[in-house]
């Protein structure tokens, strides 16, 4: 897919989206959240523990749908998509990292470095995982499973695994949110290096006022909308 030069590479319209909760019912967790995002561009996203960063990076990533409103990414609209195609688009070209890494631990590194092309049905030639296992300084523990591997380390193969697609969107929860002060800005570093290197786009949710005030942009989300 080419990149479109339109300045709103992400566009994101009265996005709604509410639970149903067994015993208290309804609650709208989002009440209206628009945005929109250039090509190349990072932006975080802040705000209280409950208030829905997870819940909207969720329907960016393709994971949940709205209740109402419009996300479309790079021309395409994904709330207008059927489920096949929503799960083309999201293989194809987005990527999340999540807090607590979510590697496959019975997969060694270069296992779950090349998951995401394997889901595609694609082959996972070596230069390919050597690449991006030696891009975020891990080539030597390609063999080692997630739990032989340090919090920074399993970031890393998380980072590297995100980027196994060339997302065009790079999704971040809490990316350093489950690492100490000095290897969060370590992980920090590398996926600021590795967005400007691959020109993607990153949107990140985060509690971290450090690592929000490096992105280009910051928008803090409360009471259902973002601002
Ligand atoms: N699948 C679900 N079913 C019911 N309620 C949900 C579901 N997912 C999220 N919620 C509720 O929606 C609200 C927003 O949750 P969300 O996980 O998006 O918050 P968050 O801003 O990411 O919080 P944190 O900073 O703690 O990660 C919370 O009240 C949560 O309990
Ligand atoms: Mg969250």
């Amino acid at each position: 897919m080419s990149l479109s030069t339109t300045a709103r590479f992400v566009e994101v319209e009265d996005l709604h989206k509410s639970y149903l909760l067994p015993e208290s019912g309804r609650i709208n967790v989002l009440n209206g959240v628009s945005f929109s995002l250039e090509a190349g561009s990072t932006l975080a996203v802040t705000g209280h523990s409950g208030c829905g960063k997870s819940t909207l990076l969720a329907l960016l990533a393709g994971l949940d749908s709205a209740d109402h409103g419009r996300i479309t990414i790079n021309g395409s609209v994904l709330t207008d998509m059927d489920a096949r195609s929503l799960h083309r688009f999201r293989t194809a070209h987005l990527s999340i990292v999540f807090q607590q890494f979510h590697l496959l631990p019975h997969l060694t590194a270069k296992e779950n470095v090349c998951l995401p092309l394997e889901l595609q049905g694609r082959h996972c030639p070596s230069e390919v995982w050597h690449t991006l296992l030696g891009r975020v300084g891990l080539t030597a523990r390609r063999d080692h499973l997630p739990g032989q591997l340090s919090g920074g380390e399993c970031q890393r193969v998380a980072i590297a695994r995100a980027l196994a697609v060339r997302p065009l969107l790079l999704l971040a929860d809490e990316p350093t949110g489950n690492l100490d002060l000095e290897t969060g800005r370590e992980i920090a570093d590398l996926l600021f290096e590795l967005v400007e290197q691959e020109q993607m786009t990153m949107i990140v949710v985060t509690h971290n006022e450090e690592l929000a005030a490096r992105c280009s942009r910051q928008l803090r989300l409360a009471h259902g909308v973002l601002r």
